[in-house]
């Protein structure tokens, strides 16, 4: 019999990437295959997605309408759709799209081989959601996209109540996952050689409170230090209200904790963060900014603001860009505020009209451009550190340059040369200076000074190696909240 193949549709944050490497290592140890050409022959398409703005929701309808030919032209094809959305509109899904095989939940990831072959005997749909974590999902089988930089998870769910946001109710209250397994499975990672990991937590800051232990973040990040051959640790999101200064100490203090940091803003108006029921102020939020830049002084900040959450006033977004201003960021992800049905801020007063949100977004894009384009030509001359990746800067083969990230976490483009022996693989580490800035990366084109070829390189050079894995080897993707 041939093997059967799948292929898996991300959308969403970081987590969902994470979760869909899970997916990907369920199916394989199911005996699935993955696909050559994604969803165009695949024996099955999984749709991980992603509810929290309604654009992303949107765009999970429109493409499960581009399936159905296929469906139709092969009956024996299965269509599965996980993640946040399912979570969220559950039966729904095959009401909207009756040629749906299984919808299965946040809660339920490991539950997908079961359903899909449940799916084909009864030749029914299965919608399987469950309320609470059936399993803490890193125990499931992952298949990892990158062989030198990976994501590992310190906690899963949510348990604050920001007033727009519907991840609490699809994600579930926060559960933290014990230092030991996470620590193990780090270990185990660099072994096989990583060397970059990037811990996950919807709230790394909260990590830790649900055992009693407020420090338990910054051991972490300690505890990471001490793993030999672990070059770079970065972690994501962290919340302002609960950012203590044994976090900042612990960033500065540990060598392989990347200067950088994304910390979400989301409205520099105390009203609007009253509203939102975010716990701290704009004093606080830059107060820590001034602590971490204090302690690291080389850090790159990023955050995530959302603009025309309801009742926000011109002078609200006034404060926005005047945190904007006065935080220097060297990046934003904006957002326009979408109503999520459900949450507090759907039903409030004074919902902002499209217009005024558009005009608003377009102004603090305009100068978070500017200011991130700033920071960056400071740079210029300077040297960095790369570690090169693959997936970014699509262009670059063209251009003889290849990409990565600095340490910390811009995206720079390298001039490598034609020499294909004298390359960095990625995973690899360079030195170079950069030449040229931009609002959204930089350059450097004066050719590499450094070149480490890392185990993580001599990592992604094997998987190429190996027949069962060829063009399977991305990168780690960089990915914004869809
Ligand atoms: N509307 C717009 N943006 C939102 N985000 C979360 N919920 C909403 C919403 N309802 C943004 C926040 C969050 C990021 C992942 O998505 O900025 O940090
Ligand atoms: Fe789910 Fe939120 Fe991640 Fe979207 S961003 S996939 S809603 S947790």
């Amino acid at each position: 019999m041939t093997q059967k193949t799948y292929a898996v549709i991300t959308y969403g944050c970081q987590m969902n990437a994470h979760d869909s490497e899970r997916i990907s290592g369920l199916l394989e140890d199911a005996g699935y295959r993955r696909a050559e050409s994604g969803t165009d022959d695949a024996d099955l398409v999984v749709f991980n997605t992603c509810a929290v703005r309604e654009n992303a929701d949107n765009r999970l309808y429109g493409n499960l309408g581009h399936l159905a030919p296929a469906k139709q032209r092969r009956p024996g094809m299965q269509i599965a759709v996980g993640g946040c959305m399912a979570q969220k509109d559950r039966e729904l899904i095959v009401t909207k799209a009756p040629w749906v095989d299984v919808v299965f939940g946040t809660h339920n990831v490991g539950a997908l081989p079961v359903l899909l072959e449940r799916a084909r005997v009864e030749r029914s749909a299965q919608v399987e959601i469950r309320e609470a974590l059936e399993q803490f999902p890193s125990t499931l089988p992952t298949r990892r996209e990158s062989a030198y930089a990976a994501w590992v998870s310190i906690s899963v769910g949510c348990s604050n109540t920001c007033t727009y946001c519907i991840v609490p109710a699809l994600r579930g209250k926060e559960t933290d996952r014990r230092p030991g397994d996470i620590l193990a499975e780090v270990r185990m990672l660099v072994d096989e050689g990583v060397q970059e990991v990037t811990l996950l937590g919807q709230n790394v800051n909260a990590y830790g409170l649900e055992f009693g232990d407020r420090e338990a973040f910054a051991k972490l990040l300690r505890a990471c230090g001490q793993v030999d051959g672990l070059r770079r640790v970065r972690f994501t999101s962290p919340h302002p209200k609960d950012f203590t200064d044994a976090v900042i100490a612990a960033m500065a203090e540990t060598d392989n904790v990347m200067p950088s940091l994304h910390m979400p803003l989301q409205s520099g108006s105390d009203d609007v963060l009253r509203r939102m029921r975010r716990s701290y102020r704009s004093e606080r939020f830059l107060g820590i900014l001034d602590r971490v830049r204090e302690a690291i002084p080389e850090a790159a900040v990023t955050t995530d603001i959302i603009v025309g959450f309801p009742g926000e006033t011109e002078a609200d977004f006034q404060a926005t860009l005047d945190v904007v201003r006065q935080a220097r960021f060297s990046g934003a992800f904006t957002f326009q505020y979408s109503i999520r049905p459900g949450t507090p801020a759907a039903t409030m007063a004074d919902q902002v009209p499209r217009p005024v949100v558009q005009e608003r977004y377009e102004r603090l894009v305009a100068l978070q451009d500017e200011i991130a384009w700033q920071e960056n030509l400071r740079l210029v001359g300077t040297p960095v550190e790369v570690m090169m990746a693959t997936g970014e800067g699509r262009k670059d083969a063209a251009t003889a340059r290849m990409s990565g990230r600095a340490r910390d976490n811009r995206l720079v483009h390298v001039a490598v040369g034609a020499d294909p022996s004298a390359r960095p693989r990625p995973g690899d580490l360079v030195e170079v200076a950069v030449t040229h800035a931009a609002p959204h990366h930089l350059v450097a084109d004066g050719g590499v000074a450094g070149l480490v070829r890392t185990r993580g390189g001599d990592a992604y050079a094997a998987r190429l190696a190996a027949p069962a894995t060829v063009g399977v080897a991305l990168g780690m993707p960089t990915l914004r909240p869809a």
